[in-house]
């Protein structure tokens, strides 16, 4: 008998807490978009960190193909997005990002260029060079990371 009346307490009493959360829910509505769009703006990472850590992913597979002595053909990447997607806050197309991105585009081209006479694992050592010679100054935190993907 005391657990049903113990139940039936706690049903109501979640009852009120619950009309009593709506009712607080409703009157920060106007607040909540506010709240939603910061979230959104921290949380979600842009157009271009994506394609960086495409591009990541990418040379991480081309090291362990290059390691295993195969030869890759192929560039999956569409690296003219470099010049056309979104940058999150604080990045930007600098003059240092402008006079280094054509250079890391051939690089990373050249990696699955057949007919180049250069040797493979150098071609690959300079594209990464390439990533970091960027980073260096216009996004130090990945550089760890980066510096992984050389082919000692
Ligand atoms: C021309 C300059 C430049 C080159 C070349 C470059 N990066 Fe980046 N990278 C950036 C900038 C700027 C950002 C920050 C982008 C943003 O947050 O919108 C970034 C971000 C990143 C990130 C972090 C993404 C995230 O989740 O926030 C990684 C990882 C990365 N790059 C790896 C690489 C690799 C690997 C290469 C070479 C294959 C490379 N980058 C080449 C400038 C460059």
């Amino acid at each position: 008998m005391a657990s049903f009346y113990n139940n039936r307490f706690l049903i109501v009493f979640l009852s009120v807490v619950f009309i009593f959360s709506s009712c607080k829910d409703e009157e920060n509505v106007a607040e909540q978009p506010k709240k939603e769009k910061i979230e959104y703006e921290i949380y979600r990472p842009s157009e271009m960190a994506n394609f960086m850590n495409a591009m990541y992913a990418y040379n991480v597979q081309l090291k362990q193909q290059i390691i295993k002595g195969e030869t890759p053909v192929i560039m999956p990447l569409d690296l003219m997005k470099l010049h056309s997607a979104e940058m999150s806050n604080g990045h930007a197309r600098t003059p240092v990002w402008n006079s280094f991105v054509n250079v890391f585009i051939e690089a990373q081209q050249s990696v699955a260029d057949t007919l180049s006479n250069v040797e493979l694992r150098a071609r690959y050592n300079d594209a990464i060079n390439n990533c970091l010679a960027c980073h260096k100054t216009e996004c130090t935190g990945p550089i760890p990371k980066i510096k992984k993907l050389l082919i000692q």
